[in-house]
């Protein structure tokens, strides 16, 4: 074995494997685009429902593709019994990323359009997907709860059902608007961990159920979306605003990472937490209880002190700071906080799935197989000696 090994586990940071039309990050400036659009105009004015079409179909609809668009949700919001049941057979403990992960295929067997690879089929499974993920994460929470499921209400926008399906009761209008746009915030990302792993997968010609089982998996650790659970776990160990600061010189100092701070990509602040942390505000100011968004702010401050001490560098918030009080005072259990992010998410990895099958901007599709050097244990071109295991000494 060589005596130094040129580090080649870099994380793809840097390396451009595909092109892309669907969005991009500027991190030296803090922008993100969906589609040519800024996120943050999204934010102010349009909806879930919009931004998902815009993603799948590469333009804005009009008013009557939107109406359709809508109707076709509500009517694929229902999950099959079956799924219910199998959810009901699992232990109440099972998290619910991994329930999530577990029901993704077994919806795509009830698809009748499963194996059809068209690029119509697979809008339609888009469709369906973005529909029942957020059926399935709700009653989830219902059936470990010991209750029953709630049936989807037709009337409700996607945000304002989802929330509806979790309490039982429709949220107060200005709360539906607000994980309305948290659900545009989080819906998509150019090539995150998630994206990367649903659009491989599919680079195989796996089915789109089976790119998205991948995603979810991607999706479910702490350094992508569990970050967000991580960090209400933090709020809830930290407690008090006056903690913050011995807390985050203790956890910086012993190594270890604020969760919610720091980005991949972006060299400034997330243009998703400047508008989650006013998200968050608001919340506080009808809540009449500002405790959960004084605590992040306090803990992002001291964060961005101790990190300039020890690496006399800036690290800012990432959209999974402040959706985590965000989501803790709409009620939302802090397991759920992942599962939501992909709710939402399945809009972005469903469009890249669509991009990948059908090469929508690259030539021909591509099966993605990087290489690597072998550092293992070498014995020369006639290989190692194959000793029988009787033979074996210790
Ligand atoms: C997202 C993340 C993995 C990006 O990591 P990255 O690409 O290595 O980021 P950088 O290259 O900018 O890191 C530079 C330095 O800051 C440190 N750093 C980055 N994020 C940090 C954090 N949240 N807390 C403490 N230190 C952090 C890194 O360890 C690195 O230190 P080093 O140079 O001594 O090794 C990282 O910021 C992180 O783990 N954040 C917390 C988890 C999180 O919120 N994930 C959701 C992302 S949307």
């Amino acid at each position: 074995m060589p005596e130094t090994l040129e580090v080649k586990n870099i994380g793809l940071r840097g390396v451009k494997v595909a092109d892309t039309r669907i969005s991009d990050v500027n991190g030296e400036k803090g922008i993100l685009i969906y589609r040519g659009f800024d996120v943050v105009e999204l934010a102010r004015s349009s909806t879930f429902g919009e931004v998902s079409f815009l993603l799948l179909n590469d333009r804005l609809p009009t008013r009557q593709e939107l109406e359709g668009f809508r109707k076709e949700l509500v009517l694929e919001r229902a999950v099959p019994g079956v799924v219910l049941e199998f959810m009901r057979m699992m232990p109440t403990s099972a998290h619910p990323m991994d329930i999530l992960q577990a029901v993704v295929p077994m919806l795509g067997s009830f698809d009748l359009q499963l194996h059809e690879e068209t690029k119509e089929a697979n809008h339609k499974k888009a469709l369906r997907l973005i529909a029942k993920m957020a059926t399935t994460v709700a009653a989830w929470d219902r059936i470990r709860k010991g209750l029953e499921p709630i049936h989807p209400h037709p009337e409700l926008s996607h945000a304002a059902n989802f929330l509806y399906m979790l309490t039982g009761s429709p949220p107060q209008s200005e709360t539906a608007r607000e994980f309305d746009i948290c659900l545009i915030l989080h819906a998509e990302h150019s090539f995150n961990a998630s994206t990367f792993a649903a659009r491989e997968v599919a680079s195989t010609h796996a089915h789109m159920y089976a790119s998205v089982a991948a995603a979810l998996g991607a999706l479910s650790g702490e350094l992508h979306g569990g970050a967000n659970s991580e960090v209400m776990k933090m709020l809830l160990e930290v407690k008090e605003v006056d903690q913050a600061n011995p807390w985050v010189a203790k956890r910086l100092g012993k190594g270890g990472k604020v969760m919610g701070m720091g980005h991949a990509v972006y060299r400034t602040e997330d243009p998703r937490a400047t508008i989650l942390r006013g998200i968050c505000e608001s919340l506080a100011d009808r809540w009449g209880d500002s405790r959960w968004c004084e605590l992040t702010k306090a803990i992002e401050y001291a964060t961005k002190e101790e990190f300039k001490r020890l690496k006399g560098g800036e690290i800012h918030a990432n959209v999974d700071f402040y959706s985590a009080s965000v989501y803790h005072m709409m009620g939302i259990p802090r397991d759920l906080f992942t599962p939501v992010f992909a709710v939402s998410r399945i809009s972005g990895w469903a469009a890249h799935i669509i991009e990948e099958k059908f090469a929508e901007a690259q030539p021909k599709p591509e099966l993605y197989r990087p290489d690597s050097d072998y550092v293992g244990t070498y014995c020369g071109l006639e290989a190692c000696e194959y000793v029988p295991v009787e033979r074996r000494t210790p």
